[in-house]
Order: C-alpha cells, then sequence, then structure tokens
C-alpha cells in the first residue's frame, strides 16, 4: 500500500506488523511505519494544505521538473529559492482547462539539467518535464524502462524531493503541503503492491481509517496548543508543538497556528467535519464493498468463504495469488474516494483475462477522477484523454490522446509495434 501512506521501502517493515489494528492505533506509529520524514510527525497541517483539502481542482502541473537520484551535489539549493515565488508563476491559474504544457517546452526553462550536469556528469532521470493535467481527467504516460515514469510518481508523492522546477496540484504547490495531506488525496498502486496481514475488508477500508487517525491528531495537536496559551504559554517556536521538529520549512506551518481564534476554530470545524464524513463513509462501507469485489473479481476467489469480508490474506497477502493480491491492492486504493489516482504499470503481474477485467474496472474507477497511468501496456491508450511519451526522462510527446495516436512519436510506434508483437505472440 502507497497511498496514504507508504512508500516501495514499506513491506519489510509491514510484514513484522501481525494486525492492521496495531497500526491504526497511534497516528504517529502509522507515520513512522510507513516512512513519512521525522520532521512530519506530528506538525501541524498548513493553511494551505487545509486549504488543498478544500480545494475543488485537482489538475497536476509539471513545470520545468529535473530530477537526479544523485543527491551528492548542490543543485537542490537551486529548487529552493523560488519557493515564496508561487504566485508569480507563468499559468497560475491551474483551472484553465484545455490549456496543455507539450513537449515543445521542455526546453524553455531559465535552467537545464544538462547544463546543471555537465560539471560533475550528474545523471538526471527527469530532464525539465512540463505537462499539464487538468482536473478530472486522464493521461497515460508511455515510456520504456527506464525512461522514468516511477521517477515521476516518486516526485508527486513526495516520496522523493524535487530537485529542479516546481509541481502543482490546482494552485498549489506541493512543496507547501504536508506529506500526509497530499498522501491522503493520492489513490496510489506501485510496482510492488502490499496488503496487511488482516481481512480484506480491513485492507481495503485502511486508507479511511488511517485518515480519520491523522484529523484526530490534528484536533489533539490543536487543542492542545490552545490549551497551551490560554495557560499563558504562548511561547510559539519553542517545543509546544507537539514534538515536531520546528525547524526550517516548518516554521511557517507553526506559525499558522498561531492566526485568530476564529481561523482556528474554522480550521477545527473543517476536521471535525472530514471525521464525520470519513465516519460515515466507512459505516457506509457494504455496498461499496460488495461493488468492489464484483468489477474487480475479488468474489470469484472468494465465493467459498461464508463470511468473506474476513478472510485473512496473510503477511503482505501472501495467502492470495499474485493476480488475486494485485486486484485486491488496486481496489483498495479505489475504495477511498481519492481525487487522483496514480497507476504504476497497475495490470503487470495479471495474465491477459485478468487484465482486460482490470483495465475495464479501471476506466470506470477513473471518472472523476484526475489520474495518471504509466503503462507499457497499450490497451487503454484509447480510453485516457491525454497520452504523454517519455523517453530517457524527456517528454518528448504529450497531447490528447487521439492527437498522440493519429500522430505518434517514433517513440511511441516502436513500443505499439512491440505491443502489437506481445499481443500475437
Ligand atoms: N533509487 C534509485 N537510485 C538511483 N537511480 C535510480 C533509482 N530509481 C531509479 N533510478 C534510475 O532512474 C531512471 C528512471 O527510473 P524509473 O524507475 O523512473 O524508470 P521507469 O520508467 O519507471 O522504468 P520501468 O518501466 O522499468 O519501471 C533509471 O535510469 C533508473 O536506473
Ligand atoms: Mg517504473
Amino acid at each position: 500500500m502507497y497511498s496514504l501512506f507508504c512508500g516501495s521501502g514499506i513491506q519489510g517493515v509491514m510484514q513484522s506488523i501481525g494486525d492492521i489494528q496495531k497500526c491504526i492505533g497511534s497516528c504517529s506509529k502509522v507515520l513512522q511505519i510507513i516512512h513519512m520524514p521525522k520532521s512530519e510527525m506530528n506538525e501541524y497541517w498548513s493553511m494551505d494544505s487545509i486549504n488543498f483539502l478544500k480545494s475543488k481542482n485537482y489538475g497536476i502541473r509539471f513545470e520545468n521538473v529535473s530530477y537526479s537520484y544523485d543527491t551528492s551535489s548542490t543543485a537542490e539549493s537551486d529548487n529552493n529559492t523560488t519557493d515564496d515565488n508561487n504566485d508569480n508563476r507563468t499559468g497560475g491559474n491551474s483551472n484553465s482547462g484545455s490549456n496543455i504544457h507539450s513537449g515543445s517546452n521542455i526546453h524553455s526553462g531559465a535552467k537545464s539539467a544538462d547544463t546543471q550536469s555537465n560539471n560533475n556528469e550528474r545523471h538526471y532521470a527527469l530532464k525539465n518535464v512540463s505537462f499539464y493535467l487538468p482536473h478530472n481527467k486522464s493521461v497515460a504516460i508511455v515510456g520504456k524502462s527506464g525512461s522514468g515514469k516511477t521517477t515521476i510518481l516518486n516526485l508527486l508523492s513526495k516520496k522523493n524531493m524535487i530537485t529542479l522546477g516546481k509541481i502543482y496540484i490546482g494552485e498549489y504547490s506541493i512543496d507547501k503541503i504536508n506529506s500526509s495531506v497530499l498522501l491522503s488525496v493520492l489513490g496510489v498502486v506501485t510496482q510492488n503492491p502490499f496488503l496487511f496481514n488482516c481481512s480484506i475488508k480491513s485492507n481495503l477500508t485502511y486508507p479511511y481509517k488511517a485518515y480519520e487517525e491523522l484529523l484526530k491528531e490534528q484536533i489533539y495537536l490543536i487543542e492542545k496548543k490552545k490549551m497551551a496559551q490560554l495557560c499563558g504559554g504562548g511561547s510559539s517556536s519553542s517545543g509546544s508543538s507537539g514534538g515536531s521538529g520546528s525547524s526550517g520549512s516548518n516554521n511557517s506551518i507553526h506559525s499558522d497556528i498561531q492566526k485568530s481564534t476564529e481561523d482556528i476554530n474554522e480550521i477545527l470545524t473543517f476536521l471535525n467535519k472530514e471525521i464525520d464524513d470519513t465516519k460515515k463513509k466507512l459505516n457506509n462501507a457494504t455496498e461499496k464493498l460488495k461493488d468492489l469485489y464484483k468489477d474487480f473479481h475479488i468474489d470469484d476467489f472468494l465465493i467459498n468463504y461464508s463470511n468473506y469480508d474476513n478472510v485473512n490474506v496473510g503477511a503482505n497477502g501472501n495467502f492470495l495469488s499474485g493476480g488475486q493480491k494485485q486486484r485486491v491492492y488496486i481496489a483498495q486504493n479505489l475504495y477511498k474516494d481519492n481525487k487522483i489516482l496514480i497507476l504504476d504499470e497497475p495490470t503487470s503481474s495479471l495474465d491477459k483475462i485478468s487484465e482486460k477485467i482490470v483495465n475495464e474496472t479501471l476506466i470506470k474507477y477513473m471518472k472523476g477522477k484526475t489520474t495518471i497511468l504509466f503503462t507499457h501496456r497499450l490497451d487503454v491508450l484509447h480510453s485516457v484523454d491525454y497520452i504523454g511519451v517519455l523517453n530517457d526522462g524527456v517528454v518528448i510527446q504529450f497531447d490528447t490522446s487521439s492527437n498522440v495516436l493519429n500522430n505518434p512519436c517514433s517513440i511511441l510506434k516502436q513500443i505499439l509495434s512491440q505491443n502489437a508483437y506481445e499481443k500475437i505472440n
């Protein structure tokens, strides 16, 4: 599990956890388990994060994004210099529907990754990547192995911090959004499926439960702060913030809590409402679960159990076949009504029949969400709104799916013909 809240390094840690309840019992424990940066544990959500959650625009914009896994040199500091200039960015209003950044903009950034790498032979996994995916639209990003697909996922989910450029969701730069908030709106299917050692139902409902815990923790932190202020403490920059690291970028987050009582009460009202909504969704889970079981043919393999909601999947889903595990894992990421879906080769471990079923179901569930689908497999290309082609870290084509399919670049042609070959064999 990646969305709410996971990283691909989670599996080893999670295998030692016997029961999901152990994780849900304490929010900070959940966050530790999922390798949330330490600085982001027990921290207040920024006002940007709260407004981000309230927002109605989850379009995704990459602006001249470059990334190198080689962190030994200093390029990262370049990125921070523009931190407070979000409002000056080009096309700051991400609502502008049909406006798409295409491949032709890729090298227009003031700083070029190639220039950065001249001196130290730094290898960039992404080079000046720019594209815009409007709210509630879908894109398939196609590229050969090693072209940078998973790197896009890692940056968008803040698993890795961006080296150069900016990523916006709606009007918010993701570096202003707390990781836990960001992950709470993302449904992410990685190339390494992971399930908790508990029932299918608990696995599917886990993201809601974890979100509820995070909301409760925010309320706890704010109430604690209010109490401290009432008792005359009020000294903001000391350790009264629930134990979080209060240095560096966290200062702006902490300062938010110094706002007027009115603001704080508004935040509390929002958090309480979110908890109520989440509880309602959990209480009304049965119908939605049934739909997911049916849509992902989970029913097929659970039909022999009298109470299949409670069938235990084993440590990391080991009681299930690879394909069954993958289907439960995808269903888990669709159960919570995430605003954004990121699917990294979601059908890679499925046979052709299961792949067809899952692709059809995914297309159904993608509606009403902003979706990025990374794939080598091209069956779904006609069903997405946009197609991007990535080659060696560079976006070489990005346009509406019909435009791209009518005029595919040479790399896409190669991949398409390979795909046709695989289908025949
Ligand atoms: N953790 C890492 N450390 C160093 N280099 C990495 C790391 N992860 C990926 N890379 C490199 O970054 C480049 C892009 O990798 P990425 O995983 O994004 O490719 P991909 O398109 O997802 O490939 P695939 O289709 O095989 O999953 C590759 O050259 C890869 O070797
Ligand atoms: Mg990958």
